[in-house]
């Protein structure tokens, strides 16, 4: 009986199966961190090593990939800038001036007739931002860009400080009668919409989030199409385009009709 050492390369079946394995391992590395890194749709990764390096889990940038600018304007907009929160008083003097020019479509006391968005009592760090990004092509509507093309920082900031001094629509609440939609008192969880309320005012305002209500249902209703098409898209960090898309027509509507409801 002839004693086979097991782990000798004389072995066949040990050197098969060593081989068999080996083969297996070189043919999982190369898929793993060469084939599929390279198969995946976008991949800007250029060397090899930089392929092996983010497959292993190390973020790499290589030399040669440069961040993809998006194909239209973002949102530049500051919001803290000093002489936002406590206007002096001849900048709102100087606002109510220039708004003269405004009057025909949001109304002489900001408050439009036109399904323009009013302006009075809006916050000022809303007005500021939205007149930059007006400016900068952020945001873009056929009849309000060109008022803002030509403004200076300083006339955003003393119209913006003139419309926020302005006073709301005395009965510009939502109806308390009707109820509260769902969608604005407690959002949809369990597709990430918070609560309107919880950034546009009535629980909370967050920096920048308008004030909606007495808007008119067309606006709000356009803005939030808008937003789920992507028409829109000066929002930061999307906050609000994600919302919307995740928005069912119904919740739209009945968003709209509540927060353009009035007493
Ligand atoms: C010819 C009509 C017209 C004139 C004049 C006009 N606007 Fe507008 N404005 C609009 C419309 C329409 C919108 C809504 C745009 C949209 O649907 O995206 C708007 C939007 C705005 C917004 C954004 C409001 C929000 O809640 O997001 C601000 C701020 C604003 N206008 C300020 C001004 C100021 C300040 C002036 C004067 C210098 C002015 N507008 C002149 C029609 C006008
Ligand atoms: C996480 C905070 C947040 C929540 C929650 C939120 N919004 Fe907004 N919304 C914003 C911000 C910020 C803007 C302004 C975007 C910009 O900079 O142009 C905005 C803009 C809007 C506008 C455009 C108003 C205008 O005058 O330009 C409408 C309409 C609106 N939101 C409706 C809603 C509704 C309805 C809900 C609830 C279903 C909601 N939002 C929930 C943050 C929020």
């Amino acid at each position: 009986m002839t004693e086979e050492r097991l782990f000798s390369i004389a072995n066949r079946w040990f050197t098969t199966s060593v081989g068999i394995t080996v083969a297996v391992f070189l043919v999982s590395v190369l898929t793993g961190f060469i084939l599929l890194p390279y198969a995946e749709p976008g991949s800007r990764l250029g060397s090899v090593w930089d392929q092996i390096c983010s497959a292993a889990g190390f973020p790499v940038r290589s030399s040669d990939s440069q961040p993809v600018p998006p194909d239209f304007k973002v949102s530049t907009a500051v919001m803290n800038v000093p002489g936002l929160s406590n206007p002096p008083k001849d900048s709102i003097g100087r606002g109510a001036t220039l708004a003269q020019q405004c009057a025909i479509c949001h109304g002489p006391t900001g408050v439009s007739r036109a399904d323009s968005p009013n302006l009075a009592g809006q916050y000022a760090a809303v007005i500021f931002k939205q007149l930059q990004d007006f400016k900068s092509g952020a945001r873009v509507n056929a009849v309000m860009s060109p008022f803002a093309v030509n403004m200076s920082e300083q006339d955003m900031l003393d119209l913006a400080s003139y419309y926020s001094y302005l006073p709301r629509l005395p009965a510009a609440h939502p109806r308390q009668s009707d109820p509260i939609p769902q969608i604005v008192l407690s959002g949809a969880p369990l597709r990430g919409i918070a609560p309107c309320g919880s950034c546009h005012g009535g629980i909370e305002n967050k920096a920048g989030s308008p004030w909606l209500n007495g808007q008119s249902a067309t606006y709000i209703r356009s803005q939030l199409e808008a937003f789920a098409s992507g028409a829109r898209r000066n929002d930061t960090s999307q906050q609000m385009r994600n919302i919307a898309r995740a928005m069912t027509p119904d919740e739209i509507e009945a968003a709209a009709r509540y927060y353009s409801s009035i007493e």
